[in-house]
């Protein structure tokens, strides 16, 4: 079976203010009841294909994350802390190195828990389709078709088919997060998917390419799990071994070098919830075309996200707005211009 990783380092502070870094978003209800950590976590749970989840989280959110688990039903993940930041490349090193010891052969499922998937069968299936190129030492991603030159996401080349169905092909080229000029040509070439940012890895195999492409990670994750102590249930990792690591994510650091590439072409829907506008768009609306969560009341607006949670958001005679209360603070934007919103997040941090 695959070892479900689930990536909980990020704090979303484009969907401030709802998301903070105490409580980020991969720990609120954003769409539905379930938290997008929940949610993530029963995607891969009860199903023949996986084991108990572990999670690899930052120290901050040890309660929140094993209390919104077990909430869910998941009462035998391991939690895997980490005492700072240092990006994926090292939390997914960790997580292949402690699979390893129960599972030399272990493969495992590095996945965001910030992301929306529409179907999860079809999701089951895709990660099916990639179960024997990872068995077969390949570093599995999962493409998802390009809907317009995004610059935030990963840029996967398709190359010669791996598979006789044609679900997987070789990875012909990778490219983290190009310039806008290069997402264009890309989107026009017709030859590459997005990143999901969903790997399946052979824990041997992804040691084996850290090894020669980011020894450093490797090195770092190694002694922080020597050093490492039980803190409860939980597997805190050392704070200054960890820390020797660079700050690189996966992307940069393996899957632009590797030869072991693969991708299979998720037919899955699949939305990076990481704005406003995302959530709008993958949300349940009104006729009115409103998302409208908690004390809100419209009239005569139309597509707009409106989401009231402390005082009432009223809302009269406007279109594709953005607006988020929280009890101290209230956001107004529009659709399109709320990618900037972690602009206002740092100014805030750096006024203190
Ligand atoms: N444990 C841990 N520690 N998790 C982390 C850390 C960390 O230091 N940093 C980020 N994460 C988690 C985030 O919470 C998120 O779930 C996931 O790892 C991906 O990190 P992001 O920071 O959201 O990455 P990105 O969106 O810039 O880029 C990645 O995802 C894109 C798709 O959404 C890349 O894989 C891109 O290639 C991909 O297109
Ligand atoms: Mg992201």
């Amino acid at each position: 079976p695959i070892v479900p990783v689930l990536l909980s380092g990020g704090t979303g502070s484009r969907l401030w203010p709802l998301s903070r870094e105490a409580y980020p978003k991969q720990l609120l209800s954003l769409l539905g009841e379930k938290t997008l950590l929940q949610q993530t976590a029963l995607r891969t749970s009860d199903n023949a294909m996986f084991t108990s989840p572990m999670v690899v989280a930052n120290a901050e959110h040890r309660f929140a994350i094993g209390e919104q688990l077990r909430e869910a039903g998941i009462d035998d993940a391991r939690i895997i802390l980490e005492p700072i930041g240092r990006n994926t490349a090292p939390a997914v090193a960790v997580a292949a190195l402690v699979a390893m010891e129960r599972d030399p052969d272990a493969i495992i499922l590095a996945t965001p828990v910030d992301h929306w998937i529409g179907n999860r069968a079809a999701f089951l299936e895709a990660v099916e389709a990639g179960w024997q190129a990872a068995q077969d030492g390949k570093l599995v991603l999962f493409g998802v078709r390009p809907t317009h030159p995004a610059t935030g996401f990963g840029y996967i080349r398709t190359g010669k088919e791996l598979s006789k169905d044609s679900a997987v092909h070789a990875v012909a080229g990778f490219v983290e997060k190009p310039d806008a000029v290069t997402a264009e040509q890309y989107l026009t070439s017709g030859d590459y998917v997005w990143n999901s940012g969903i790997f399946l890895l052979p824990a041997r195999q992804f040691i084996k390419e850290l090894q020669g492409h980011a020894p450093e990670v490797l090195a770092a994750a190694r002694d922080a799990i020597a050093d490492a102590t039980t803190d409860l249930d939980f597997l805190r990792l050392d704070e200054a071994a960890f820390g020797c690591s660079p700050s690189i994510s996966i992307d940069y650091a393996v899957m632009e070098h590797t030869e072991q590439g693969a991708v299979v072409v998720a037919d899955f829907e699949w939305n990076d919830i990481g704005s406003w506008s995302a959530l709008w768009s993958v949300a349940a609306k009104n006729p009115a075309e409103n998302v409208e969560i908690g004390d809100v009341i419209s009239e005569d607006s139309k597509g707009c996200y409106l989401r009231g949670e402390g005082p009432l958001v009223a809302a009269l005679g406007v279109e594709n707005l953005v607006i988020t209360a929280t009890p101290d603070v209230v956001l107004v934007t529009t659709r399109g211009r709320d990618q900037d919103v972690g602009k206002l997040v740092r100014r805030l941090k750096a006024n203190g």
